[in-house]
This record gives structure tokens, sequence and C-alpha cells, in this order.
């Protein structure tokens, strides 16, 4: 499934005006690891602060280390949890620089550790970032506008076989060589650098029988695009492994992805993590062998449909938790 980046409202939502998803089911699923006397929470994708806010407002103990790489983020988070004062440590980094931040908090471990990945609701909404297709804007889709690769690079200079490989493996796009083979025609006569230019384009690579299903095609190819620019999945390959690595005993990891390929890589790390690999055989699993967490979620837990009602933008959520149940 594809992420949805085609409705904005056209404004950019402000602090306040942003719904965290699936709120109550990630307080429930953290709260028990918030029992220990001076509890640590590491929110990887702090966004508006959302989710941040309603965790420290119910947990009066809690310290909470947010990361985002948007300093539009940055700044709207850090207004919205300035209430919380010194309980709150923000860092602008990528979430794979987390074991970093959290020396750099003075706080190596921590009894939580939140996801809610991807991209938020004022980026998607902001035309001038360039991530919907819904509205004419430069090809830009960076979450941190100082990074050097934009969509446009991508677009226009990356061979017709590697853009294949990307609409392909993180837009699941099945027509991807014919959408490459047309962007490669089409910006040998003149650059692509707008939004709409590329979804016509990709509109006129697919066959028209399919058009009339799945809703814009342009969807899957600037999924695709944005994962790219952003190195959404080598981030949360290593991002989530060293989340679990600082959690405590009895600490918890709560993850939200919202396009399969986010939830495909959170199930495997997480399986990798909670399975037994002691030989087989044996009568009695040797410590070493047995796993050193459990998962909390039997498979992917979705959004309600009243939830879904209230915030369309829920509806692709996927949500899988894990508590630590063994040091080492
Ligand atoms: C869905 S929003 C989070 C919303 C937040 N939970 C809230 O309630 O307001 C995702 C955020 O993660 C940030 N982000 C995505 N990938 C990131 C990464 N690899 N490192 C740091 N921040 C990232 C985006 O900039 C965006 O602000």
């Amino acid at each position: 499934m594809a992420e949805d980046a085609g409705h904005g409202t056209g404004h950019v939502e402000r602090p306040g005006g942003h719904v965290p998803v699936m709120l109550e089911r990630v307080l429930e699923l953290l709260a028990p690891a918030f029992t220990g006397p001076d509890p640590v929470v590491v929110d990887a994708n702090l966004g508006l602060g959302g989710h941040a806010e309603a965790l420290l407002a119910a947990h009066p103990r809690l310290h909470l280390v947010g990361i985002d790489r948007d300093p539009a983020a940055i700044a709207w988070s850090a207004e919205r949890l300035a209430r919380f004062g010194e309980r709150v440590t923000i860092a602008r980094a990528v979430s794979d620089e987390l074991p970093d931040v959290l020396a750099a908090a003075g706080r190596p471990r921590v009894n939580g550790a939140l996801f809610d990945l991807g991209v938020s609701s004022p980026q998607l909404d902001e035309p001038g970032r360039g991530f919907a297709y819904s509205y004419d804007a430069p090809l830009d889709m960076r979450m941190d506008p100082e990074q050097d690769l934009t969509a446009e690079y991508v677009v226009n200079t990356y061979a017709p076989r590697e853009l294949t490989r990307i609409l392909r493996d993180y837009g699941e796009e099945r027509f991807a060589p014919r959408v490459a083979a047309l962007i490669a025609k089409e910006r040998a006569k003149e650059p692509i650098t707008s939004t709409k230019r590329l979804a016509d384009l990709v509109r006129s690579a697919i066959p028209a029988a399919t058009r009339r299903t799945g809703g814009n095609p342009a969807k899957r190819t600037f999924q695709a695009l944005r994962i790219e620019v952003n190195g959404e999945l080598t981030a949360l390959e290593q991002a989530l492994p060293a989340a679990l690595d600082a959690l405590t005993l009895g600490g918890r990891v709560v993850v939200l992805a919202y396009h399969s390929l986010e939830d495909r890589l959170t199930k495997r790390v997480l399986t990798a993590r909670t399975r037994d690999d002691s030989p087989r055989g044996l009568p009695v699993l040797p410590e070493a062998h047995q796993p050193r967490f459990r998962l909390v979620t039997r498979g992917a837990e979705l959004p309600d449909d009243t939830e879904v009602t209230r915030n369309p933008r829920a509806a692709s959520a996927r949500l899988r938790a894990a508590e630590r149940i063994r040091e080492g």
C-alpha cells in the first residue's frame, strides 16, 4: 500500500491542529514501561510533538528526548512542548543518529521509544515543499531543506535503470520501467522541475485501463522519490535496532508505519529480535540464545473506523510494538 500524498488542505497546520495517529493505543502500549522512578522516552519522529505532548502530560516524571530532521518540526514542537521545561530535550538529527543523540542528552538507556514514521501533515500540506502531487510546486521533497539531494536531482540525473529500481522497490510501481523510460525521454527535451509535470508524465506512462483503478497514478512514484530523497528506509534500518539496543529491561518500542515497505522492515527487525534462535533439540535453552524481546502486538494493529473517518491520513497506519524481556 502506498501512502497518500495527494490531499492537502492548502494551509499549514500549526501545533494543536494536528491529530496524532492511534494516540490512545500508543499511550496504552508505552504506559507499562514508565512505572519506574525517572522514566525516559525517545521520540524519533517528533513532528508537531503531538504524541510527545500527550506522553509528557500522562507521565509527570517522564523525560522526553525528541528527534526530527526538519527544522520547521523542531520549531513547532519546541513551542508546543515549552511548558514541560527541562523534561524535554530536542535534537535536530536524522533518526539513525539516535545513539549519539541519547549519549549527548546523558540518557543512553531509555524506557520507551516511539517511531511515527514518514511525513507530517505540514510537510504534505505546504505546497512549496513538493511532497504532494496535487499542487504544482518545485520537485523538492526534502524533509531537511539543507540537504543537497532533491527529487529534481533524482528525476533528472539518475540512470533509467536506477529510476526503475527506485520506482519498483520504493513505490511498488508495476509499470516502473515505462515510467522511468518516459521520464528519461522527456527530461532530454527539457528538465523536469515541477510536481505537476512529473504527475502528468506518470499518468501518461500508465496504461489507461490501470489508470481507472487504484487512485492517483502519481501516488506510487511520489512515495518512491520521497523515500529515496530522504533515505527513509536506510534510516529506519539503523534507527530501529539502535532504539531496541537502548531499551532497559521492561522497556517498550512502538512503531507506526504508513506503507508496506516500512511495515515489512519493522516486522523483519522485530521478528529477528523476538525469535528464539537456540539450536534445535537441546533439553534446556541456553540463556545466550533466548530472545531479548517479545512482541506486544499480534501482527500489525490498524486504526479503527472512527479514527479513519476523523483523520483520513491515519488510514494507512500499521502499529507494531515490542518489549525488552532480557538484558544483553
Ligand atoms: C508523521 S510525523 C510525526 C508526527 C508526530 N508523532 C506528532 O504527533 O506530531 C513524522 C516526522 O518524522 C520526521 N522524520 C521522518 N524521517 C525521519 C528521520 N529518518 N530522522 C528524523 N526525522 C524524521 C519528519 O520530518 C516528520 O516531522
